[in-house]
């Protein structure tokens, strides 16, 4: 008789025929930070989640390293916001300095750095504006300048976030232009236009002055056109492929997966987290449980990479699995 529960009767043997892992070292922890001086605001939305200024960050690094947890994405809140950006690309904005003061005090992070300018616009779109649109070829160069800044405060990765077209060929050159030819890109190359971004707009207030991003972001009716996406940006010069947000879109990570043999990131954005925080929090779920069969789903799926807010309870939770 054919018995598959023979491969279930005990963890031992469960875990020699197991499919899929999660990794620590698959995990990117985002971190927030901002101007100011003895800062650590709770993000409302993101229980457990805050913004750090740069004087108070050292007991969120303490944190990360102590977890296990190596590679960290940066997202910096300007206080001057204007219709440009402008503090996305200066030398010396909040990005660029919280970059520079990881990379010295733990060099052996691996420093992500977000590239978008909605964080730094006082429109809150993620490009320039003309009579209400929003400019693609015209956002190129600010995009590109404000990678080119990140790589010199020591951003490892670039990650574009800003759904422009020809974004990572823009900057892929620029970056090599000035020398940063190992500066690796991780591309947010399907990108949907989702409700579950709210939180983190909250977090950083980039949530658009008008209208939506629906324009640049992708319809989250297309599966076939994520492949597209990936392509494009897979000429354009990526590394590292993202598809986000990951649970809503767990086709398109499968689909991803197998058309392509990149690298694959997926995105467990800030409207999942909070889901499964304010059902935890109520006592609904088991928060632990919940979080590693998420994550799993998205390593089945075929994801190898996963960036989460909850990285660094998973990576508790996965060595005491491994103990
Ligand atoms: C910036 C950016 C966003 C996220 C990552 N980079 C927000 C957006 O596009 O509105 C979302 C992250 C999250 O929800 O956790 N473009
Ligand atoms: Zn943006």
């Amino acid at each position: 008789m054919i018995r598959r529960r023979r491969l279930r009767v005990n963890e031992t043997i469960r875990a020699l025929v197991r499919e899929t892992s999660i990794q620590i070292s698959d995990l990117i922890y985002p971190v927030f930070v901002i101007e100011g001086k003895n800062q650590k605001n709770p993000v409302d939305s993101m229980p457990g989640i805050y913004q750090y200024s740069l004087d108070r960050i050292e007991e969120e690094l303490v944190r990360i390293k102590d977890s296990g947890v190596k590679s960290i994405l940066i997202f910096g809140i300007p206080k001057h916001k204007d219709e440009v950006g402008s503090e996305a690309y200066n030398e010396d904005g909040i990005t660029q300095k919280a970059i520079r003061l990881i990379k010295s005090g733990y060099p052996e992070f691996l420093v992500v750095a977000d590239i978008c300018l909605c964080e730094y616009t006082s429109h809150g779109h993620c490009g320039l504006i003309q009579n209400g649109n929003i400019l693609n070829d015209e956002t190129l160069p600010l995009l590109a300048k404000t990678a080119v800044t990140c790589a010199r405060a020591g951003a490892d990765i670039i990650a574009p976030s800003d759904m422009m077209d020809g974004h990572i060929h823009a900057i892929r050159t620029a970056l090599d232009e000035n020398g940063f030819l190992h500066t690796t890109i991780m591309a947010y190359s399907a990108k949907y236009a989702s409700g579950y971004y709210s939180p983190f707009r909250d977090a950083v207030h980039s949530a658009p002055g008008f209208g939506d991003r629906k324009t640049y972001q992708m319809d989250c009716a297309n599966a076939a056109e994520a492949i597209r996406e990936v392509y494009d940006d897979i000429k354009e010069g990526a590394d590292i492929i993202m598809v986000k947000p990951a649970l809503a879109y767990l086709d398109v990570i499968k689909t991803v997966a197998t058309e392509t043999d990149y690298p694959l990131a997926a995105y467990n954005v800030s409207g999942e987290y909070s889901m499964v925080k304010a059902a935890a929090l109520n006592g609904w779920i088991d928060e632990k449980k919940i979080v590693l069969e998420n994550m799993m789903a998205m390593k089945r799926a075929g994801a190898k990479i996963i960036i989460t807010y909850h990285a660094l309870d998973a990576a508790a939770w996965i060595k005491e699995t491994e103990a």
